[in-house]
């Protein structure tokens, strides 16, 4: 894990400032009369595992999103601690107790594809290129037939898309959009009515500040084509991009187009808050085509303490934001 020594006063208020901008409550896009009213959660990153309490921590986490009478959820990608590297049975066992804490959400769950819900892609997992079940055949068996999709609600178009693009000759892994993708992402907006509100959910950052945080030499940080995306974005009414991946509850603008990226439901894989950003999700609220979101704790606490290099950002001095709190309604 990489670390910041030596953060002064200043940069722990500007990162506060930037984690509260995706807590505010900013307005986007043209009002749509024909667009209704939309409240969901936009949860990522469990990384479940029975170690470090984090089977407790995500049942803890979705009681709370229940109690928020969400209408659907979106989970952002990477389910269980990792399937990439663990022998199968391991890998098997975690699904299982993903999908069994799952069912307290008792909502529908719009699943994206993360770069850990593949299986057996490092070969120290030991399980065979011949599984039935390696690389996202896994995926396709246990949470979702499609890694890529779309759906209308209430006059809202949402999409999901797979930025996990796997190697199927050796299992490397590569965050991207694929060429097939990318066509079939260019048809289904084409078929959108123009003006209609597009709402985008994906794993892996399309547009992230996060390089600049940390000194790292993590090459994975966002979609290495994102500017095959974007134009198609910026030619339509798409009012968020809502995004996991770095455990950093963070928003970047472009175009207008806020990309909201979600802390995440384990912080630093259950060892505490992640760069500031502690243990929680993203509550969405949609109405007329504008949104406006918020990012929930819901106090987990860690039995693993790790030091992190950005202290949590509590009371940020940003007039009309709330960060992480769990009391202030939308
Ligand atoms: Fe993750």
């Amino acid at each position: 894990m990489l670390r910041m020594k030596n953060l002064d006063r200043r940069s722990f208020l500007s990162l506060g400032a930037a984690a509260a901008a995706s807590t505010a409550l900013p307005l986007h896009a043209a009002p749509s009369a024909s667009a209704g009213n939309v409240k969901f959660v936009f949860f990522t990153d469990t990384h479940i595992e029975p170690e470090l309490n984090g089977g407790e921590g995500c049942a803890k986490a979705f009681a709370r999103i229940k109690s928020l009478k969400p209408e659907f959820c979106i989970q952002g990608g990477d389910h269980c601690i990792d399937l990439t590297s663990q022998p199968r049975e391991r890998s098997m066992m975690l699904i299982d107790l993903y999908k069994k804490t799952e069912h307290i959400l008792d909502v529908p769950v719009h699943q994206v594809i993360g770069n850990h819900d593949v299986l057996g892609t490092v070969s120290k997992s030991g399980v065979s290129h011949s599984d039935p079940l390696w690389g996202k055949k896994v995926y396709y068996e246990k949470f979702d037939k499609h890694t890529y999709y779309s759906w209308d609600h209430k006059g809202y178009h949402f999409i999901v898309l797979d930025t996990i693009d796997i190697n199927p000759a050796n299992g490397d892994y590569r965050p991207r959009i694929d060429a097939d993708q990318v066509k079939w992402l260019t048809d289904d907006m084409a078929k959108v009515k123009a003006g209609t509100p597009i709402v985008v959910s994906c794993h892996v950052p399309i547009v992230t500040g996060v390089p600049a945080y940390v000194k790292t030499d993590y090459p994975y940080w966002r979609v290495e084509n994102a500017y095959e995306i974007l134009p198609m974005f910026t030619n339509h009414n798409v009012i968020a991009v809502l995004q996991g991946h770095t455990h950093v509850n963070e928003v970047v603008y472009w175009h207008n187009i806020p990309f909201i990226t979600s802390g995440a439901v384990c912080g630093n894989w259950w060892k505490g808050s992640h760069w500031g950003t502690p243990e929680g999700f993203t509550v969405v609220e949609l109405a007329g085509g504008r949104v406006r979101w918020r990012y929930e704790t819901y106090g987990f606490k860690t039995v693993s303490p790790e030091a992190d290099p950005y202290p949590v950002v509590e009371h940020p001095v940003v007039p009309g934001s709330r960060p992480f709190s769990n009391e202030s309604p939308l």
